[in-house]
């Protein structure tokens, strides 16, 4: 029967509320998308070129990383034993665009989806800073997107929210990596303080120039981790610099002239004892490395660590915090293994967090100026400083 007059105005009249619902809710989904943005974060402080992008959801919820690619330089390096600034940079050049088309393609986006570009702008080596500012900046300025400079230190700090058990604020981060050794009361983004640390080598450092006494190749630290494995820890008695100093800071520079001490006595039987040296080097930095971060647990009374940066992979020092902390019931978090190192999805991570929580706006400035030395105590929100 074919439709009256009547019944189309009946119709119309009728759905009229439900088609007005319909477009309301289509733009609100619109909106919601067009707020929602689309990070690419680019690292290049040190020894690997790390590219990422990471969606920012517009309603404040925990950002998601959509694909991320990484270049490791340390086939390069091992020559000469240690990381070389120059080629470090030429390698950084290389790298980068061929890494970020790569992480466009795999995640289905193209330049023009990219809203914000963040890079490392600190701390690190100078040249290869520049390489990843420089890029960043020539891709907002060719884009007219705007640019972000993240801390390197944040973004292994916020690293494990990157992870399927993301933390939650506050927490007691334990930041260990090849230059930096902190322990901090982590109240929300930007809102740092600094509980202790290293005086001197930081873990990292005390893992790199073990292993380097010890003969083994460059990156010094998982070498003599893997080492490790086959050796007793307590075949040596290392000492355990400011163990029972009261404070939270931490000394290693002692650590790595008993290895040396340790490894001339041993002469011709370095070979045959190596890997219980390494097991007992190990020993060492992970006793005082749990020891400290207990204390800070017990000063702060926090219920909550989060374990970030390099020396975080470390197998010994997750069995032995997670043991101990299983034992006091505290909760303890980490990055995904592989996103313990340097990578870029850390400072796509670092970069949304900054912006949602209003800590910082991404800029067109373009100034690629970048901070070779730059304490986290900078970038404390000056409220909470
Ligand atoms: O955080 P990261 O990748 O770079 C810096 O920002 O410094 O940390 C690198 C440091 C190096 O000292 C490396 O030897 C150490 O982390 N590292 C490890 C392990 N994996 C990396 N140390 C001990 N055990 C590991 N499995
Ligand atoms: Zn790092």
């Amino acid at each position: 029967m074919p439709l009256r007059r009547d019944d189309v105005t009946f119709l119309a009249w009728h759905t009229r509320p439900l088609q007005q619902a319909q477009a309301w809710a289509t733009a609100a989904v619109l909106h919601l998308r067009a707020m929602s943005q689309l990070i690419l974060g680019i690292e290049s402080s040190c020894d690997e070129t790390g590219v990422a992008l990471v969606q920012m959801p517009a309603d404040g919820s925990v950002p998601v990383l959509l694909s991320h690619a990484l270049h490791s330089q340390i086939e390069m390096h091992r020559a000469y034993g240690g990381v070389v600034p120059e080629l470090a940079s030429r390698d950084h050049i290389r790298r980068v665009l061929p890494l970020t088309q790569q992480v466009l393609e795999s995640a289905g986006k193209t330049l023009q989806d990219v809203d914000v570009v963040a890079f490392t702008r600190g701390p690190g080596l100078a040249g290869a800073l520049l390489v990843g500012a420089g890029v960043a900046c020539a891709l907002g300025a060719a884009l007219d997107r705007p640019v972000l400079g993240v801390h390197h230190l944040e973004g292994h700090l916020l690293s494990p929210f990157l992870s399927a058990d993301p933390p939650e604020f506050p927490f007691i981060a334990l930041l260990v990596s090849g230059g930096h050794t902190q322990l901090m009361r982590v109240d929300g983004v930007g809102r740092y303080a600094i509980l202790g640390e290293t005086i001197d080598d930081a873990a990292g450092e005390a893992f790199d120039k073990s292993a380097k006494v010890m003969g083994l190749p460059y990156p010094g630290g998982p070498i003599l981790s893997n080492l490790a494995q086959d050796g007793n820890p307590e075949a040596f008695a290392l000492p355990r610099p400011l163990l029972h100093s009261g404070d939270l800071d931490f000394s290693f520079a002692g650590l790595k002239t008993a290895v040396l001490t340790q490894a001339k006595k041993l002469g011709d039987d370095l070979e045959a004892r190596k890997a219980d040296l390494a097991a007992s080097t190990q020993a060492a930095i992970v006793d005082v490395l749990v020891k400290k971060t207990l204390n800070a647990l017990k000063q702060t009374g926090m219920q909550r660590v989060v374990v970030a940066g390099g020396v975080g992979a470390n197998q010994r020092l997750r069995a032995q915090l997670n043991d101990a902390c299983a034992k006091r019931k505290i909760r303890v978090h980490y990055p995904e293994l592989h996103l313990c190192t340097d990578n870029g999805a850390m400072i796509a991570m670092a970069a949304a967090m900054r912006i949602q929580a209003g800590q910082q706006q991404p800029s067109k400035t373009y100034a690629f100026d970048v901070k070779p030395r730059w304490p986290l105590d900078a970038i404390v929100e000056t409220a909470h400083a």
